[in-house]
């Protein structure tokens, strides 16, 4: 077996600075580019499994080959079979085995193709060309969804990307994306992408002993993918004015095991914790086109800003994920000051991410 890997995690956009902070922080290797939604990184250890433990990737592939886009045209679609031409199929399929612990073969592979800007083709004729190259390479069959709809379970998944400027031909490690959670049995409207919640508890740098909450904490998911990833933190706490969401939130606790976070009912905009006492607060709260605010939230959203305020310890820090920026004046009015803006694309929907930290209130 060659002792080389290059990898290629993906995320959400904009969130490719946290996934590169994350792989360098872990030790799995040097990125060697940063590209639309992806981060390319040459391993340090080719077999470390520690790849497929990366919690702000959406999912992680062995790099299989790169050549040049085709350009809009149908015509130029033939010419992305050179990639699997190129590609040692074998080999990375042995690659992907031993990373998995798994020695059996793949009885069949799928590709799932994306292309960023308009063009005369679609996904489905890129996976057919590149699909049936590497079938009749690899000596198995392909599974095209344009006809057959969702793949085999054990089937090899490959992915083909084309940003205008490279065509990029990989093979999924794992048998399911890495952003679908195990843990995540239960979900809410407005639930949270659990890679953007781990980018969100990286932000909020949550430390030994500290009280993390949640105000308005749906389904759970900031809680359970801070507490999977900082146990030294004190005490996990999260409200929802919502019982159905604070069941779920229950349900989803238990899957991930993470027996220390604290759920109770209450209203977002009182909540019934003492001044000064919660060393970070990390939420999306209900601002956004999917969930409505309700109770002292909707009556009174500035107060809410107040009482994160009121809440926060004087070295506390809050990170909030907002439809807008616009907000951030009662929250400057409330004395929080934002110390990071980034924005982040959802399924195309621009969201923010904005850090805070106490001041003096205006
Ligand atoms: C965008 S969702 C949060 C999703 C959550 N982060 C997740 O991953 O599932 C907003 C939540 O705020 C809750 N909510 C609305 N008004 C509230 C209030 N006044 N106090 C507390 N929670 C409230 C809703 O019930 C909803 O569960």
């Amino acid at each position: 077996m060659r002792d080389d890997a290059h990898f290629v995690a993906r995320s959400a956009r904009g969130l490719e600075p946290q996934l590169a902070a994350e792989i360098l922080q872990r030790e799995l290797g040097s990125i060697t580019a940063v590209g639309h939604r992806s981060v390319h990184f040459r391993a340090w250890r080719p077999y470390d499994t520690g790849v497929t433990g990366l919690r702000t990737a959406d999912d992680v592939f062995l790099l299989a080959a790169r050549g040049r886009d085709v350009g809009t045209r149908k015509s130029g679609v033939p010419g992305l079979t050179e990639l699997a031409s190129k590609t040692d199929s074998a080999r990375l399929i042995q690659h992907r085995n031993t990373l998995l612990g798994n020695t059996v073969k793949p009885p069949g592979l799928e590709v799932s193709a994306s292309f960023l800007g308009r063009r005369s083709f679609n996904r489905y004729d890129v996976e057919d060309a590149v699909g049936n190259a590497l079938a009749a390479r690899l000596k198995v069959p392909y599974h095209p969804r344009r006809t057959k709809g969702a793949p085999p379970p054990d089937y090899a998944s490959w992915r083909l990307t084309l940003d205008g400027t490279e065509a990029t031909l990989m093979l999924r490690i794992t048998p399911r994306p890495l952003h679908r959670r195990p843990y995540k049995q239960a979900t809410v409207r407005g639930t949270l992408h659990p890679p953007l919640a781990a980018a969100m508890t990286r932000l909020a740098d949550i430390g030994r002993g500290h009280t993390v909450l949640d105000p308005c904490c749906g389904a759970g998911t900031v809680l359970i993918e801070a507490a999977l990833a900082h146990p030294e933190a004190g005490q996990y706490r999260g409200y929802d004015i919502d019982e159905t969401a604070l069941k779920a939130a229950s349900a989803n606790k238990r899957m991930a095991a993470a027996v220390r976070i604290h759920l109770e009912r209450a209203d977002a905009g009182r909540l019934p914790l003492p001044d000064g006492t919660v060393d970070r607060i990390v939420c999306n709260p209900p601002w956004g086109t999917q969930v409505e605010a309700k109770a002292r939230m909707a009556k009174a959203p500035a107060a809410w800003w107040r009482e994160l305020h009121r809440l926060l310890t004087p070295t506390g820090t809050a990170v909030l994920l907002l439809p807008t920026p616009t907000p951030l004046l009662p929250a400057l009015q409330a004395g929080l000051l934002p110390t990071h803006t980034q924005r982040i694309h959802l399924s195309g929907t621009p969201t923010y991410l904005i850090k805070l930290e106490p001041g003096n209130p205006r």
